[in-house]
């Protein structure tokens, strides 16, 4: 299967280990494994005399349960477990997607979200995200792209780049319209819990009967590293998505599994750490841009990074590339998202590092 460039994953893989500063990561600051212990009081003597075999083939119900109280309406046999949001992405679209069927897919987003159902030979059709509509989708515009035809619209509600979170009446609306087209909504929901007001908004598999959402620890619990995720999803979908998933997962791994359920059981605890690093550095980003003359944005509302255009007269991959090398400051160029023009800045690092690398980007736009 040829596939097109994964253009932000080859940015990192590029750029991130030269960086000094790095304000392209997505991740709320990493929980160690002290961390984590410290905060649920986990009693590790249970895994000592566990046998490391694959455990689980789709998930153990420790962790199916904790995932459920993620949700209003799932249960055990609506969710399957999968390697992060970008195997449940990927999975979801290999069973669902067939070669010339119709997908609708709302970018700026994950680039997974229209490069898969390209490559699986699908008619992509694009709704692009405005900035001067708040980031969020016109539904009058995706009405006119949804069809009788349309298999699927893929979408992603916290987004990323943009920190755009669209409101639970909209979210019905998007509902309604693939409800009239019998599409399926695949919605990835990685960062659906880190809305800033504290009100987790709703989730695309309690709303619509064809609402599939995938997500993982590695955003909401900063366990990026247990590489651990899920689909919760009508069960004949879970069923699709089992068949294809024994060719490519069998299990996850078990202390993943582990981990990823007493996190999720103390999600409250964790979620409160995050979101107070979140708006911590949310602070020191509005402070900076009411002074920054070359930048603005539309101010996030969730998750963890902001889509900040600029006005100088340079491409977005020129400007990552000659300031990372200057300065040390990594930044994500808007293009490798596919919207020149801007730069995605995450903020839900240490936000001390995160002020001297903006005031830093400040000092070096005044000399271009
Ligand atoms: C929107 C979105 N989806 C999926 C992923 C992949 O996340 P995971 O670590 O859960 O595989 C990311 C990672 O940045 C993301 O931003």
């Amino acid at each position: 299967m040829k596939i097109d460039k994964f253009k932000v994953e080859e940015w990192f893989n590029k750029y991130e280990h030269k960086a000094i500063y790095d304000l392209a990561d997505t991740c709320v600051e990493s929980l160690s494994v002290n961390e984590l212990l410290d905060i649920t009081n986990a009693n590790l003597t249970e895994l000592y005399t566990r046998k490391l075999n694959y455990g689980d083939i789709h998930g153990s119900n420790k962790l199916k349960d904790s995932i459920c109280t993620m949700y209003k309406k799932q249960s055990r046999e609506n969710i399957t477990i999968t390697h992060g949001t970008i195997g449940a992405n990927q999975l979801v679209m290999l069973s669902l997607i067939d070669s010339g069927d119709k997908v609708v897919s709302i970018i700026p987003t994950y680039q997974q979200h229209y490069s898969i159902p390209k490559s699986i030979g699908a008619n992509v059709n694009i709704l692009y995200l405005r900035e001067k509509n708040n980031w969020l989708p016109d539904l009058d515009e995706l009405e006119k792209l949804v069809g009788h035809d349309t298999k699927i619209i893929c979408m992603n509600n916290p987004n990323n780049p943009t920190g755009a979170v669209i409101p639970d009446d909209m979210l019905e609306g998007i509902a309604q319209i693939a409800r009239r087209a019998n599409a399926f909504i695949l919605c990835d929901e990685v960062y659906r819990g880190l809305e800033h007001n504290g009100e987790i908004s709703k989730s695309i598999a309690d709303i619509y009967e064809k609402g599939i959402s995938t997500s993982s620890v590695s955003k909401v619990f900063s366990l990026a590293g247990l590489r651990l995720g899920w689909i919760a999803a009508p069960k004949e979908v879970i069923k699709e998505v089992n068949h294809q998933r024994e060719y490519n997962t069998i299990s996850v791994g078990i202390l993943d599994d582990y981990f990823a359920s007493v996190a999720i059981e103390n999600k409250e605890k964790i979620i409160k750490r995050n979101l107070n690093k979140i708006l911590e550095g949310k602070k020191v980003l509005t402070n900076w841009l009411k002074n920054e003359k070359y930048c603005h944005c539309s101010i996030p509302q969730g998750g963890t990074t902001a889509f900040v255009k600029y006005d100088i007269d340079m491409k977005s991959t020129d400007l990552c590339k000659k300031l990372q090398q200057d300065t040390g400051v990594m930044i994500l160029p808007g293009e490798t998202m596919e919207l020149d023009g801007y730069l995605r800045i995450g903020y839900g690092n240490n936000p001390d590092k995160l002020k001297k690398a903006l005031y830093i980007f400040s000092d070096w736009l005044e000399h271009q």
